[in-house]
C-alpha cells in the first residue's frame, strides 16, 4: 500500500482528474489543483480516497513559490495543465496565441517544476504531459509541436541535473477530454477523423494516458523518457 503523496497541477479536468482517479486506486494521497473552484470541488467530489484539492494558477509564475508552500512537502509531481494555444497552419497562425500557448504551458509546466523543488522528496519524480505534437509531423501543429517539443526536451536535462529525483515525460496522442471544447458534433467529426489515421482505430481515453503516468511514477528505474501513449498516430498512415 502506497502513501506516497502525489500532486497533480491541471487534476481537475480529463488527463490530470483520470489519473487523480487511478493513482487513488492505487491508495496513493492525491492532492489535485486548477484555477477554477467550482470545477476544481466538482472533480474532488467526483472521487474516492485521500484527496485534497487545491486552487492555484500554474502560470501565475510569481505567485508559484508560495502556492508550493501551501502545498507542502510530497513526493511525485505530475503536470498536466495547459490549453489548446498555438494551433493553426504555420503560414497564418496568430503569433500573439503562439506566445500565449507558451506562457500558459510550456513557461508553467519549467516554473512549477522549479518552484515545487524544495517540497519534492529525492526520492521521488516528475511528470510532465506533453503532446505528440513534438513527435509526429501534423500540419496545423507548428506552435504546439514547438510548445511541447520544448516541455519533452526537460525531461532528460532535468533527469540529469535534479539526479535522483527521477523526470519523465507522457506524450499524449489524441485523447477525448474537455480540451477538445468543440460542439458534440464538430467533435464526433473530428475524433473520426484522428481515428481513421490511428493505427489502433480510435482516439484515446484519458484513462490510458493516466496508466502511462502511474507507471513512470512508480517505476524507479526509468528517468529522462518520453513514453509515447498515442495509439500510433505519430507513425502517419
Ligand atoms: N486531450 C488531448 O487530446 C491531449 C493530447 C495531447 C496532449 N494533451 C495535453 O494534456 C494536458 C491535459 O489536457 P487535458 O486533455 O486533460 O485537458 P483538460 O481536460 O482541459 O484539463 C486541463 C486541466 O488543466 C487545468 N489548468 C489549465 N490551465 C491551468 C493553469 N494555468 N493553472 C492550473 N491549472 C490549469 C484545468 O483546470 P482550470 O481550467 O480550472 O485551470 C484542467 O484541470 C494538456 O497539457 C494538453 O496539452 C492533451
Amino acid at each position: 500500500m502506497s502513501s506516497q503523496r502525489v500532486v497533480i497541477i491541471g487534476g481537475s479536468s480529463g488527463i490530470g482528474l483520470a489519473t487523480a482517479a487511478h493513482l487513488l486506486e492505487k491508495d496513493y494521497r492525491v492532492t489535485i489543483t486548477g484555477r477554477d473552484k467550482a470545477k476544481l470541488q466538482a472533480a474532488a467530489q467526483s472521487l474516492d480516497g485521500d484527496l485534497t484539492a487545491i486552487a492555484m494558477d500554474a502560470a501565475d509564475l510569481a505567485g508559484l513559490p508560495a502556492a508550493f508552500e501551501a502545498i507542502g512537502p510530497f513526493d511525485h509531481l505530475v503536470l498536466a495543465l495547459g490549453g489548446g494555444n498555438g494551433a493553426g497552419p504555420f503560414a497564418t497562425v496568430d503569433l500573439a496565441d503562439v506566445r500565449r500557448g507558451f506562457e500558459r504551458k510550456t513557461m508553467a509546466h519549467f516554473a512549477c517544476a522549479q518552484a515545487c523543488l524544495p517540497y519534492l522528496s529525492k526520492q521521488g519524480s516528475i511528470t510532465f504531459v506533453s503532446a505528440v505534437s513534438a513527435q509526429a509531423a501534423m500540419p496545423g501543429t507548428a506552435g504546439l509541436g514547438a510548445i511541447n517539443a520544448a516541455i519533452a526536451a526537460l525531461a532528460p536535462i532535468l533527469a540529469v541535473e535534479l539526479k535522483p529525483i527521477r523526470v519523465n515525460c507522457v506524450s499524449p496522442g489524441v485523447v477525448d477530454t474537455p480540451w477538445w471544447d468543440f460542439t458534440a458534433e464538430r467533435r464526433k467529426q473530428t475524433f473520426a477523423g484522428f481515428a481513421a489515421r490511428t493505427p489502433v482505430g480510435r482516439v484515446g481515453n484519458p484513462g490510458e494516458i493516466a496508466e502511462a503516468i502511474a507507471f513512470l511514477i512508480g517505476n524507479g528505474f526509468t528517468s529522462g523518457h518520453t513514453l509515447i501513449c498515442d495509439g500510433g498516430i505519430r507513425l502517419g498512415q
